[in-house]
């Protein structure tokens, strides 16, 4: 079923073309501090029409939330909140002729052609808003752990820029105030480059976002199925046009030999145990290790194009031309980097739920908080 999370559970709805999106976050902890601008200014971040990078469809991506929470604070029952579509424009869409890359025609097989084509219907990159308003919400639950999540661009097209190497909170912060976030200006107007030339040509491009949280502490997740990287990596690959995902070193690490992989175990001056390096992304054995946790997510290149492509006519079964009309990303990685976020934010918090429920449980009886890790308290969440 299309629900996510263990102790935090979402599910999403909507249509890019019907009169709403929305999402249902149940399992927050009662007396979250709802903090309404910062909501905003992350749905801005997200929203469509911003900038000259990004499909000129105008949304103002104001959230309305119609449930869980009372007198600015969460009240522990499930949230609802719903974003209304105001700037549809349906007749760009045909409903015979499925978008070569895009999800028309898996959707037609699957709701045997029932399903809201106009837009993308519930395929929309839309759909994601409500993600990222349920990560700004976990964002707030997460920043009174002293856990912070942020992302950057790190490759458009083929142009690669550098990577994190020590992610600070100032860092973070100075990323999600920008539109279009890199670590450095160059790689910034090389990356821009690229796109624009894609868009003078009617075409697209791709790229990649790399994540990182900091203040994880040591012992969230667990081995196996329930994994960070198993549980991390299905929601991002629930965000539409992630095709790759990668933990620390990712697929880069297969190369290296042992004695290049492993990150050595240390003894920091503050007296608490770190790895000197983190090629495993802060993730060993399906568990944080109290190291940064790292991810890379490939995006693929927008698959509306302007450019004619094959495809096929289903009312007449012939083969077809299309040239997509319409308001496109010419790239949808901008506009991604803070869904991405989002999605750690949001696996994170089920985590640390799940530990709260762990620990309510049965208390770890040696205090780790000496070695790397920071133990929660009992049931305290908040
Ligand atoms: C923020 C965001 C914006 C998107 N914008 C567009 C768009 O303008 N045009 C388009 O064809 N696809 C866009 N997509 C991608 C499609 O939604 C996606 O490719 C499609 O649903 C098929 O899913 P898949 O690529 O995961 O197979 C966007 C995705 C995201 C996350």
């Amino acid at each position: 079923m299309n629900i996510y999370g263990e102790q935090l559970k979402l599910s999403i709805f909507g249509e890019s073309h019907g009169p709403a999106i929305g999402i249902v976050v149940d399992g927050l902890p009662p007396g979250l501090p709802i903090d309404e601008a910062f909501i905003a200014r992350e749905m801005q971040r997200r929203a469509p029409g911003n900038s000259h990078l990004s499909t000129p469809r105008k949304e103002a991506d104001q959230v309305e939330i119609l449930s869980g929470s009372f007198r600015g604070t969460t009240t522990g029952a499930p949230l609802c909140a719903i974003i209304h579509n105001a700037n549809t424009r349906s007749r760009d869409y045909e409903p015979s002729l499925p978008r070569p890359g895009h999800a028309d025609l898996a959707a037609y097989w699957k709701y045997c052609g029932c399903s809201d084509y106009r837009g993308g219907g519930h395929f929309s990159g839309r759909l994601t808003a409500p993600l990222v308003f349920a990560g700004a919400l976990c964002k707030q639950l997460l920043s009174r752990h002293a856990i912070f999540v942020g992302a950057h661009i790190q490759q458009i097209g083929s142009f690669a820029g550098p990577r994190f190497s020590q992610p600070t909170k100032e860092l973070l912060d100075a990323l999600r105030q920008s539109p279009f976030p890199t670590l450095s200006q160059d790689s910034r107007n090389a990356m821009e480059q690229q796109i624009l030339e894609a868009k003078s040509e009617g075409d697209s491009v791709g790229g990649i976002i790399e994540a990182c949280a900091i203040g994880v502490p040591a012992g969230l997740g667990s081995p196996f199925f329930g994994s960070v990287e198993s549980r991390l990596s299905s929601l991002l690959f629930s965000i539409p046009a992630v095709k790759g995902v990668e933990f620390g070193d990712g697929f880069s690490i297969a190369s290296l030999r042992g004695s290049q992989a492993n990150d050595p175990i240390v003894l920091a001056e503050d007296g608490s145990i770190r790895t000197a390096t983190n090629r495993n992304g802060g993730i060993n054995g399906g568990i944080t290790n109290a190291m940064p946790l790292v991810c890379r997510v490939a995006i693929k290149p927008t698959p509306s194009i302007a450019l004619a492509q094959q495809t096929v006519d289903l009312s007449l079964n012939r083969s077809a031309t299309l040239a997509v009309r319409g308001r496109h990303d010419p790239c949808i990685v901008p506009r991604a980097v803070s869904v991405v976020e989002a999605a750690l934010a949001i696996c994170l918090c089920d985590l640390l739920l799940c530990r709260a429920a762990e620990t309510a449980e049965a208390l770890p009886k040696k205090d780790f908080s000496q070695e790397g890790g920071k133990p929660l308290q009992k049931g305290a969440l908040l």
